[in-house]
């Protein structure tokens, strides 16, 4: 496994659409697993494979919030007094997802992206929606998404289709954050 190095706005390769996977083999495992290390290690909850500069259809998320951010539990149930991390891992891989019925109904969140650090901005998008993607066999999935699912999911997919969250922003904000992105890359 491997912590890729993460590409960010405004690199031209973000504007990608990405290309379909069609051969589920270990070469797309070794993808995940390195996207997965990627993710965790900045701290991400969702990452698409071309943020790391591979044009495929490809998508990890995990929502749970980090271990180290966690309060540790107290816990005796064997006796002993020690601390179990309440929260643990639980990595979610959509390849090739599509959206179906996005609801009319918005919602509002406060995005943020791993390719455009440190900018926040609310974003409005269909509240729920359908999805249905494969799995790292090829076998297919659809499943209802809602809340912060939903949110993440759509912000993933906007990837592989060549869209950022800021692109979602007026024209005004988006300059306004690209700005800011490159006056801290200065200052780094
Ligand atoms: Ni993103």
């Amino acid at each position: 496994m491997a912590i890729l190095p993460i590409i960010e706005a405004p690199d031209v390769r973000l504007k990608t659409v990405s290309t379909p996977v069609d051969t589920f083999d270990d070469q797309l495992k070794i993808l995940v697993h390195d996207m997965l290390e990627t993710m965790y290690d900045a701290n991400g909850i969702g990452l698409a494979a071309i943020q790391v500069g591979i044009p495929l259809r490809v998508l990890v998320i995990d929502l749970q919030p980090e271990d180290e951010d966690a309060e540790p539990e107290p816990c005796d149930h064997d006796g002993h007094h020690h601390t179990h991390q309440p929260t643990k891992r639980e990595p979610q891989v959509f390849i090739n997802p599509e959206i179906l019925d996005p609801a009319d109904e918005l919602g509002t969140y406060q995005e943020g992206c791993l390719s455009v650090p440190d900018i926040y901005a609310d974003v409005d998008r269909p509240k729920t929606c359908r999805v249905r993607w494969q799995d790292l066999e090829g076998n297919s999935h659809e499943e209802a998404m809602e809340g912060l699912m939903a949110v993440c999911i759509q912000h993933e997919m906007d990837h592989l289709n060549g869209i950022l969250f800021i692109d979602h922003l007026s024209r005004l904000k988006r300059s306004m954050a690209l700005k800011k992105l490159e006056k801290a890359r200065k200052a780094a």
